[in-house]
């Protein structure tokens, strides 16, 4: 039976058609996904289901009754809960201060001990165990995850919506969330999906409803999907080339080369521990390891957003180990950092004058101080057509895109500055299967050119395509370091798990 109707939905921002007479049914107890490329309105879509935009037309039917849902306070009365790609907890607040947190109680005092031990308990129930009392800023990307889904379940959701669960996850935590959506499915809750990941659609989900700018094309049973490659196709509406032309590397002189780096952090933690390799021109070098082994720490001190505590960075033979950030990126070091919103894009300012946050003290962006706005509208508006970014235009706000189009624009300025380095963490995270093939192309392509790349993925397929090394990351220490050819899953498995 359908608990969700989505009826002629349609939602327009000015002129762009973000959903267009949508028809969306959903099934209880079932798992539905919702593909389709970046910015062809999937969260959107449920950012409505969940009352934070008014549809333009069209109608919401919950349990066969017309919804009018105004705010998510009125999605979570009616039993909506969603968890954004990008979390809303508190961080400064214990896990069962935010759950507590804007809860209307009928008690004068609320008692946060009673609160927590229901909450444990409920935790427990769905097999999702997570401390009450612990601090939100202490929990992994994962546990958060856990703690947001929890949410919802605590105010009573039975229809979860999850926009990119995985994005963020390392390939462990994804394992333990897809345990607990069917632990969760045997209780009747019914879950809407949201991922570019079609292994993962394959593995948990039921039906899938795919969109294509705006419009649904198909909803189909998961059973009768034959391969990938036809999901592609419907999304996309041609066929798309997932293969990629790896040429042989051509490596040449040194370009960066840790040497014995250690940092320990404020609580004096160790999260580097003597780490030392280098990277020459014409090749990529891949880090892998579980999230949270040392590799954003290790990104930091090379970009200079951390210093180490001991130990050398040398770029190009120069010793950078102290030099500010700023000063770093100007001497031909490109960074893709793992947190758009934080560290890549201004969400207030629009694409082009984020397209130009690095560039615009230098020739031909400026000349003595002077913007050449001209030039610099033309060459932003040639970026933007490259790299596939779905915008009105270049002086759209730059939060206003889909959360993968931001992706693709902030990696397209990176590679823009032709780099003789280029730091990359996480690039194809939330890109569709079009994008991500063609950024990984392009990082192919810049080492090529002759650039040195450092991959950071958590994505084990992605490294081992196309790095030329791996370096294997364990509690803060280089477990090892591989040749691409002599790479296997399972060892570099072990290695990350800390085995030999
Ligand atoms: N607040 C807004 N103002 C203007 N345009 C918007 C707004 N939110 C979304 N859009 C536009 O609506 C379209 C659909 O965006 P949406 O975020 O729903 O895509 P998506 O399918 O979730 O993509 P992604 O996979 O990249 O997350 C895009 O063209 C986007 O630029
Ligand atoms: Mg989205």
């Amino acid at each position: 039976m359908a608990i969700l109707e989505m009826r002629h939905v349609s939602k327009y921002f000015g002129k762009v058609a973000a959903n267009v007479d949508v028809n969306l049914s959903v099934d209880e107890g079932e798992v539905h996904a919702l593909l389709g490329e970046n910015g062809a309105g999937k969260s959107t879509l449920m950012n409505i289901l969940y009352g934070l935009y008014g549809p333009t037309s069209g109608h919401v039917y919950l349990n066969g009754e017309k919804l009018n849902v105004r705010t998510p306070k009125d999605a979570i009365n009616k039993g909506i809960g969603m968890v954004h790609q990008h979390f809303m907890l508190i961080p400064a607040l214990t896990v069962i201060e935010n759950m507590v947190l804007g809860m209307e109680s009928n008690h004068a005092v609320l008692d946060l001990k009673k609160s927590a031990a229901e909450f444990a308990a409920m935790a427990e129930n769905y097999d999702m165990p997570i401390d009450p009392w612990a601090k939100v800023s202490s929990l992994s990307v994962g546990q958060q995850q856990r703690a947001e889904i929890l949410k919802a379940l605590y105010r009573k959701a039975n229809l979860l919506i999850l926009d990119e669960p995985t994005a963020v996850l390392t390939p462990q935590e994804a394992t333990v969330l897809f345990t607990a959506i069917r632990r969760l499915t045997q209780e009747k809750f019914t879950i809407i999906l949201i991922s570019h990941k079609m292994d993962e659609i394959m593995e948990v989900c039921d039906r899938c409803t795919v969109l294509r700018q705006g419009k649904v094309v198909a909803t189909i049973p998961v059973s009768e999907i034959t391969d990938t490659g036809q999901l592609a196709e419907l999304m996309v509406g041609r066929q798309i080339k997932l293969t990629m032309d790896k040429k042989p590397s051509k490596p040449g002189k040194s370009i960066l080369s840790l040497q014995n780096i250690s940092y320990k952090d404020k609580d004096m933690v160790p999260k580097l521990k003597h780490v030392s390799f280098q990277i020459q021109a014409g090749e990529i070098v891949g880090i892998c390891g579980i999230d949270g082994n040392g590799q954003s720490e290790l990104v930091r001190c090379i970009t200079g957003l951390l210093h180490p505590d001991e130990g050398k960075v040398l770029f190009k033979e120069e010793d950078i180990t102290r030099v500010h950030t700023s000063e770093i990126l100007r001497k031909g070091i490109s960074h893709i950092p793992e947190d758009r919103h934080g560290m890549g894009m201004l969400m207030n300012m629009s694409v082009n004058e984020n397209l130009i946050l690095m560039s615009f003290r230098n020739p031909p962006y400026s000349r003595r101080n002077i913007l050449n706005w001209k030039w610099i509208r033309s060459h932003n508006k040639k970026l933007v057509e490259t790299y596939n970014v779905k915008t009105p235009d270049i002086d759209e706000r730059a939060g206003n895109l889909s959360g993968g189009n931001q992706q693709k624009f902030v990696v397209g300025r990176e590679l823009d500055r032709k780099p003789d380095l280029l730091v990359a963490m996480h690039p194809g995270r939330g890109l569709d299967i079009g994008a991500t093939k063609f950024i990984q192309q392009r990082l192919l392509d810049e080492r090529d050119r002759g650039a040195a790349v450092l991959l950071v993925s958590t994505e084990l397929d992605e490294i081992m395509e196309l790095s030329d090394r791996i370096v294997v990351m364990n509690s803060g220490n280089v477990a090892g370091i591989l040749n691409q050819a002599e790479a296997t899953r399972e060892q570099l498995g072990l290695m990350m798990a800390g085995g030999k």
